[in-house]
């Protein structure tokens, strides 16, 4: 793959500069493209790519031309898509609303109606797209976004095909977004991706995972390989285990019909979770290009799997009615839309193992739930005790505990670490401290988005950040045996709302004579 800017072959500018002469402060400007939305009048559209097209627009980091072009069912004229986006745009933006940058996106902003098994819609688009090409300058380069559910997936790249629109040329490229679920387990997303690359080539194929677009994720990579510091301990001499928490305070109103049936690991650790695993347990890749960094991401995902019985080393639940703060709020099955007998967990944990020298023998923890006691996500790697303490035991304070490295991807981005310390006084009593490293101190740049960040991206033809056909298949073959052993035991155990999750989670790491860290 080519970086747009640079030319050069499987670069990746978001990385190292140190060995890289390009200086990588100055910004990246996508060449002359469009982007068609199918989905656009969907929750995803509306709530992060809209508003990411703007804000992008904002910062001057689209090309001159850039044509948005909406696809969808409705009957719309091009102002009323306009207006649309432009209630999308203020209710979602991060960057000032600003009346020129509003005025120059609408020239390019076109709506086509149509279904996504319209022959004659499908030609009028790729006539549209010409147009815009030959008045707009977008050179044919075109993005389409699939942010539809995967049962119309099949469809849309039949047309794409059908029509020619997914045809690139040696002067113009095409690429397709494809956004999650990738299936449900291994074999439909093999299916999946089949449909997929039988119309686009891989390298064309950009798969989100939007918490790659994370600042916080990212540099998770730059912590590891760009310091000293934390390499020689990263692996099982040192480290007791590691946890990956997803916690959210939100229910689910209004999205039973996406996530009743699917649940918790296939919604977050399928794809999030293991990915964050990856970039903790990879090794360093030998070059910070796409393929070197999806090369290692696949050799650890390769080595992953669940530790056994899994009745002793998984949890779920489903939340029930609770109080959140002080709000009382309904349990998962009143929700509206969602069968009162739902048996789709909204929490779940597992235990997994990486078979590697690195980190034989350290179990990684992965958790995540919604209505929990508070938003956050975080890495937490808690190293082993210190073998001999030289303090007897009743001068270590009780409060004292492991060391921990904890990155924390949201919010109050940054990287904390815990260690003892003496408490002040005559004695020797030691107790945990926090050192803390805060993003929103440390630096006075705002984060963009992961949307932002990760069209752009695409538009740039960096892959980085992308998962593959193989890292998707391979962690549908992580999480298999999981979802297996949960379809055959019945419903999830109910955990009230604003809780930490069901107690088998709690059973499950004292089990190992462990707690689950409370962020
Ligand atoms: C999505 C999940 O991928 O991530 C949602 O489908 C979840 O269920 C969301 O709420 C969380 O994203 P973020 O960026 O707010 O942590």
């Amino acid at each position: 793959m080519s970086n747009s800017l640079t030319g050069a072959q499987d670069s990746a500018p978001w990385f190292n500069p140190l060995r890289d002469s390009d200086d990588k402060r100055l910004p990246r400007i996508a060449g002359p493209c469009g982007m068609v939305i199918f989905g656009v009048t969907g929750d995803l559209a509306r709530k992060k790519l809209l508003p990411a097209i703007y804000d992008l627009a904002h910062r001057g980091l689209l090309p001159p031309g850039f044509c948005l072009v909406g696809y969808g069912r409705r009957d719309w004229s091009n102002e009323e898509f306009q207006d649309y986006v432009l209630d999308a745009v203020k209710a979602g933006a991060r960057t000032e609303f600003q009346d020129n940058v509003w005025k120059r996106l609408t020239e390019g902003m076109v709506f086509c109606k149509g279904n996504f098994d319209d022959d004659a819609a499908f030609d009028n688009l790729a006539s549209t797209l010409q147009y815009l090409d030959e008045t707009r300058g977008t050179a044919g380069n075109w993005a389409f976004y699939l942010s539809v559910p995967p049962d119309f997936f099949a469809d849309v790249c039949h047309q794409l095909d059908r029509s020619g629109m997914a045809q690139a040329t040696e002067e113009h490229w095409r690429r397709v977004i494809i956004e999650k679920p990738f299936g449900h387990d291994q074999e439909s997303a093999r299916a999946l991706n089949k449909i997929v690359n039988q119309v686009f080539p891989e390298d064309s194929v950009f798969r989100i995972d939007h918490y790659l677009g994370k600042e916080t994720v990212q540099n998770i990579m730059v912590l590891r390989f760009a310091n000293q510091l934390f390499d020689p301990l990263w692996n099982n001499q040192f480290i007791d285990h590691v946890q990956i928490t997803m916690a959210e305070d939100i229910g689910l109103g209004g999205r039973a019909g996406y996530y009743d049936g699917i649940g918790a690991a296939r919604d977050v650790i399928q794809n999030h979770l293991l990915q964050l695993l990856a970039l903790i347990a990879m090794e360093e890749p030998i070059a910070f290009t796409p393929a070197q960094l999806q090369a290692e991401k696949v050799k650890v995902l390769r080595a992953t799997s669940p530790v056994y019985p899994l009745a002793k080393t998984t949890a779920r639940g489903q939340y029930s009615a609770g109080w959140q703060g002080s709000n009382y709020v309904q349990g998962l099955r009143e929700e509206e839309g969602f069968d009162p007998e739902s048996a789709t967990e909204t929490y779940a944990a597992c235990t997994l193992q990486v078979k590697s020298r690195r980190w034989n023998g350290v179990p990684f923890y992965l958790r995540t739930g919604k209505r929990l006691g508070r938003r956050v996500t975080e890495i937490a790697l808690v190293f082993k005790p210190s073998p001999h303490p030289p303090f007897s035991e009743e001068s270590a304070g009780e409060e004292a505990s492991n060391n921990a490295v904890v990155i924390r991807v949201q919010p109050d981005e940054g990287v904390l670490m815990r260690f003892g310390s003496k408490v002040p006084g005559s004695t020797m009593e030691v107790r945990d401290v926090n050192m803390d490293f805060s993003y929103s101190e440390a630096f006075t740049e705002e984060s963009p988005e992961a949307y932002e960040r990760l069209i752009l991206d695409v538009m740039l033809d960096e892959a980085s950040l992308f998962p593959t056909n193989e890292e998707v298949e391979l962690s549908w073959a992580i999480l298999d045996p999981i979802l297996e052993y949960w379809a055959q035991r019945g419903k999830p155990e109910q955990y009230p709302a604003g809780t930490w999750g069901p107690e088998s989670a709690t059973r499950m790491m004292a089990r190992e004579g462990r707690v689950w860290r409370r962020p």
